[in-house]
């Protein structure tokens, strides 16, 4: 099999879950809450190199404060949870978006988490919270035209690598591109999730919802992906 580099998973469907079992939203998202160790034991078992986790956009600040509530809650947990799991796993944790958006609460748990996590080498998983593709874009944008002011950078040295940099994923250096997009419940939309990094991504869509997602639809994406003749632009094998 094939293995894709960098997966990125939007884990999507835990409302409806919970709703067709006529259970509040919250339910869903305790339950795929619990769908994220196993996944990412068996990315680091298939030997992908980073996992990017949709965990919250920008956009999804317009939910109501008790559901958001319910979700800050749920993150502090796992971190608390799996921090010394995923050390001895020797992952090396991060997060992409507007964290300085996030409460006091989560920042205190996140921030030592990530911190106590980024000198390893093996795993990279990223958690994207707060995460919204055209705001990463529109940040870059600003932060090089900072640069530019203060003489660090010239207008003229602009190209696809340094935009690349000054992302939110530019700390994965030569892992930020994506390989592989899964997004669950049906959806077929990206919904503001790293436009730039899947210019070339292979994409796989998958009717179950997050709460259900399991080691199993991970490793049949991949071989899906495997399937997949990624051309580039070119003409590829049969050209
Ligand atoms: C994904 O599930 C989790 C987050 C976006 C935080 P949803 O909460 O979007 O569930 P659906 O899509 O409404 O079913
Ligand atoms: C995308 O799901 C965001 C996450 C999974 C975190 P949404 O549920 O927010 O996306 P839409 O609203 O269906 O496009
Ligand atoms: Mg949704």
């Amino acid at each position: 099999m094939r293995i894709p580099r960098h997966v990125a998973i939007i884990m999507d469907g835990n409302g409806r879950w919970a709703r067709r079992r006529h259970r509040p939203r919250v339910f869903g998202h305790i339950r795929g809450s619990s769908r994220v160790k196993p996944v990412v034991r068996e990315a680091d078992r298939l030997g992908i190199k980073a996992l990017t986790l949709y965990a919250f956009s920008t956009e999804n600040w317009t939910r109501p404060d008790t559901e958001k509530s319910v979700l800050w809650k749920l993150l502090k947990k796992y971190l608390q949870s799996e921090k010394e799991e995923l050390g001895r796993m020797n992952v090396r944790l991060g997060v992409i978006g507007e964290i300085e958006r996030l409460g006091p609460d989560v920042r205190s748990v996140l921030d030592p988490v990530v911190e106590e996590l980024s000198g390893n080498t093996g795993l990279r998983l990223n958690f994207a919270i707060s995460y919204g593709s055209r705001r990463e874009l529109a940040r870059a944008a600003r932060l090089f035209a900072e640069d530019c002011v203060t003489g660090r950078r010239k207008p003229g040295e602009m190209d696809e690598k340094i935009l690349s940099s000054y992302l939110w994923t530019g700390g994965l250096e030569e892992l930020s591109d994506v390989d592989l997009v899964v997004r669950t419940s049906g959806e077929v939309r990206v919904s503001n999730f790293l436009l730039w990094q899947s210019a070339y991504a292979e994409y796989v869509f998958l009717d179950e919802c997050w709460p259900d997602f399991s080691p199993e639809h991970l490793r049949a994406a991949v071989d899906e992906y495997s399937r997949r003749e990624r051309r580039f632009g070119g003409i590829g094998g049969t050209g």
